[in-house]
């Protein structure tokens, strides 16, 4: 033995000659790997069955009626699909102070669930539950001329929550923010003896964030005055968040949720090594989406290279499912890796 090779040992300096080709530099990355149990693909359903209306703010991205979105799924589910979360949108239906289309029998959401758990009966269904999209002022809750009125805006959002599940919704993810909603809901759900068929998708650390903007154009949702900070998390605060994912365990949610996730990937690594037990969900928003898109256009990386090297350092730092808009395209990288 060289005398050379021998520091090297003694020193255990040698860290590459365990990565000399693919497979032993995939057992070194086996924490981030992506497979289509770790996405969660989010969707828009719009009320005109037949359309699809492209989304200008997000290349590549559409909001689709009810067949279009069976025609858009088919190929994803078959390509190992396994779970999307759902936005409803409205355009003709009215918005109101009590957000009353979020739940009335011509939402999209409660229109197209019962058909999308037909046609596609291993897919799982999460549904936003949030006011924002058909309340009149845009806000997330019941506003009164003080303000939020917490105590009635859980209450709406649980009965909104509960009817997404009685129409077949798996999961039901309340993204609205209001304190004690986890609660209200697994109660309500509890009472209709739901308890046991549908689980509660937290959006725990849930940041008032810059990196929202082109889902307001997506969903229609922009508050018409004033901003979310006051029930969003200031984005720099971390005992806030721990203390967000606290109540929502005491509360008994069944996964939690950072979001974004690229500002905030040292939240998910604490929340993750607090409530090892848990499974975590992080959302990767339009302005990320955009963002890492718009990169790639403009030549600064390649797309695949550049998003997987992001997505994994969130399943390094405790992600276990992604929500990606990405989501049909990593789809297809992965059976091409894979020669599917
Ligand atoms: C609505 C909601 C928002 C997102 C998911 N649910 C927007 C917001 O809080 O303003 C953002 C998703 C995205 O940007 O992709 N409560």
């Amino acid at each position: 033995m060289s005398q050379t090779y021998k520091n090297m040992v003694q020193k255990k300096h040698i860290l590459h000659s365990g990565i000399f080709n693919q497979t032993l530099r995939d057992w070194q990355s086996l924490k981030s790997e992506i497979t289509p149990r770790n996405l969660m693909y989010p969707v828009f359903i719009i009320e005109q069955d037949h359309e699809v209306q492209e989304i200008a703010s997000m290349t590549g991205i559409a909001r689709y009626g009810l067949y279009k979105l069976r025609q858009h799924l088919m190929p994803l589910v078959k390509q190992g699909l396994t779970s999307i979360l759902v936005f409803g949108v409205i355009e003709t239906l009215a918005k109101d102070d009590n957000a009353t289309n979020a739940d009335s029998p011509n939402n999209p959401v409660i229109r197209a669930l019962p058909y999308l758990r037909e046609w596609f009966p291993e897919l799982v269904i999460a549904c936003d539950v949030c006011l924002c999209p058909y309340s009149s002022h845009g806000h997330c809750g019941i506003l009164t001329d003080k303000g939020l009125d917490n105590a009635e805006s859980i209450k709406r959002i649980a009965e909104i929550a509960l009817a997404y599940a009685k129409v077949g919704a798996h999961i039901v993810a309340p993204s609205d923010m209001m304190d004690g909603r986890i609660g209200a809901i697994k109660r309500l759900l509890n009472e209709h003896d739901l308890r046991n068929t549908v689980s509660v998708l937290s959006y725990t650390c849930k940041f008032a964030s810059n990196f929202y903007g082109p889902f307001r154009d997506a969903a229609k949702s922009k508050p018409s005055f004033g901003d979310r900070k006051c029930y969003q998390l200031p984005p720099g605060s971390q005992g806030i968040a721990l203390r967000a994912a606290q109540r929502d365990v005491e509360e008994g949610a069944d996964f939690l949720m950072v979001k974004p996730i690229m500002a905030y990937i040292d939240i998910l690594k604490q929340v993750k090594d607090k409530y090892p037990e848990y499974p975590m969900f992080v959302y990767q928003v339009s302005g990320e989406y955009s963002m890492i898109f718009n990169a790639a256009q403009s030549g600064i990386f390649n797309l695949k290279d550049g998003l997987m090297e992001i997505l994994g350092s969130y399943r390094r730092a405790g992600a276990d499912v992604i929500i990606t808009y990405y989501t049909p395209l990593i789809l297809d990288w992965i059976r091409l890796k894979h020669k599917l």
